[in-house]
């Protein structure tokens, strides 16, 4: 088997007794690695602006996990200022969100190049490279450029908008456009393929016989869709177990027979938090009978807070969350819990099986695995009801969720109270059906699926050159 070479900007190497960092990215791929030898190189998450030194090498349950630090020019260029001021709200359609300059697309482009430096001591011929998400567009140009052969492969874990949302990126072509010079990209719906074809095709691409593949300025592209899964049987083992631990007790006394509805995001404003609590708030409003009879908790670790966007979301967040609770709160009652921390997997897994309702609402996501945890977390033979955004990738496959429009406050709350008043024989059909679905497409699978699909890829391109 070869070698699997993982590239992605955060790295985060397992330490035992903390949670892993919230994303899916880090979730998805320390399952990939579990069951190949494999190599995870990326960024420490530490700033060092102290002499250059070679990267730091990791040994953990068989991955070998490669890291180096950033600069505080290199942090504020690549990182905040363009992979996250720049490509993650255009990617996300807030185009209005979006704050370029010319010295962060100056160090985005430095830091890929520099990530190809470090990566091209690393690397062995035969080596199969997988670089995730959207801070490492031009990886492939600068590793090829360098002399790389082998297969490279690209996916991302965010939406990929129409194709002229892709075009107000400045200087696209260095970026997005980049994407061309993998052998294999793969995106988290058919929806989001097609719009990265339909960029393609703009920009002077030709689509191939296949459908799938492009050609770009004598380079062969194929793009496809791999919806990300999780590990949907062992998920369903550890809510089992956890429901009786004292944690989900102690969380399941506190409610004093109240149903408990939960949300857990990172606090980012493409998670539609503050358009979720107005649904709430409605839901009270109007719902007078569910007055003390229901608790939400609200799971939000901070996230990339020095970027004034998401310091002035999270403002709004408090606000609302405040209002909500002295507007209906009472001395033995708080409507909404809010907490800014993370919790371990397995404690996440008992808040789920003991949830009535999730609200997964967010204005757009790639694919959002919470929705997934959810499920794979709840008890058959009494299933909570799962409520998901059109806008998220998820909404895809998980069709037997109650599919709400966060941008519509009321029909938010209609879906909460009929999600809260469900007969269990339909909570039993929906949860089966997708049960059914993310225990066939799990993260495994997931894996699977790209890492053939990039050999093959690869093997036909070599193939096409010798002819
Ligand atoms: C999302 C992105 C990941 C990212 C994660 C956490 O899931 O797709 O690439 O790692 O958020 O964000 P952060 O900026 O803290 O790495």
């Amino acid at each position: 088997m070869s070698r699997l070479v993982i590239v992605s900007n955060r790295v985060t190497v397992p330490e035992p007794g903390h949670p892993p960092p919230p994303g899916g990215l880090a979730v998805a791929v320390h399952a990939a690695l579990k069951s190949r030898p494999g190599l995870w190189f990326g960024w420490s998450g530490k700033i060092d602006d102290g002499p250059a030194v070679e990267p730091q090498t990791v040994e953990r349950d068989n991955v070998t996990y490669v890291v180096t630090d950033l600069s505080t020019g290199d942090y504020n260029e690549y990182y905040t200022g363009f992979a996250n001021r720049v490509l993650w709200p255009i990617l996300h359609y807030r185009v209005d969100l979006a704050e370029f300059n010319r010295s962060d697309l100056g160090g985005y482009l430095r830091v890929n190049a520099l990530f190809a430096d470090h990566l091209a001591k690393l690397l062995k011929p035969d080596d199969v490279i997988w670089v995730h998400d959207y801070h490492l567009m031009p990886l492939a140009r600068e590793l090829r450029s360098r002399g790389f052969n082998n297969p490279i492969g690209f996916f991302l874990h965010i939406p990929c908008p129409p194709a002229d949302l892709l075009f107000t990126i400045p200087k696209q072509e260095q970026t997005i456009g980049a994407l061309s010079h993998y052998d294999l990209v793969g995106f988290q719906t058919e929806n989001d393929r097609n719009n990265y074809g339909r960029y393609l095709a703009m920009s002077g691409g030709h689509q191939g016989r296949d459908g799938t593949s492009y050609a770009v300025d004598g380079r062969v592209v194929r793009i496809g869709a791999f919806p990300v899964g999780i590990e949907t049987a062992d998920l369903a083992a550890v809510a089992a177990e956890t429901v009786d631990s004292g944690f989900t007790r102690e969380l399941r006394d506190s409610l004093q027979g109240r149903k408990l509805v939960v949300g857990v995001d990172r606090l980012d404003y493409s998670k539609g938090i503050v358009h979720r609590v107005e649904g709430y708030r409605h839901f009270l409003e109007h719902e007078a009978n569910w007055r003390n009879r229901v608790t939400y908790l609200q799971v939000t670790p901070k996230s990339r807070s020095e970027i004034p966007e998401y310091g002035d979301m999270s403002d709004d967040v408090n606000r609302l969350v405040s209002e909500v609770n002295g507007q209906f709160g009472e001395a033995a009652w708080t409507p909404i819990r809010y907490i800014n921390r993370s919790y371990p997997r397995e404690a996440l897994a008992g808040v789920f099986r003991i949830a009535a309702a999730a609200l997964v609402t967010p204005l757009r996501d790639g694919m959002n695995l919470v929705a997934k945890e959810y499920v794979a977390s709840q008890d058959p033979a009494d299933p909570g009801v799962l409520l998901l955004s059109q806008f998220a990738g998820a909404a895809a496959e998980l069709d037997a969720a109650l599919i709400v429009n966060p941008h519509e406050t009321e029909g938010m709350a209609q879906a909460l109270r009929t999600a809260l008043e469900m007969p269990l024989d339909e909570r039993q059909a929906r949860f089966a059906s997708m049960f059914e679905r993310i225990s066939r497409q799990d993260i495994d699978r997931w894996a699977e699926t790209f890492l053939a699909k990039l050999s093959e890829t690869r093997r036909s391109f070599l193939i096409g050159q010798l002819r």
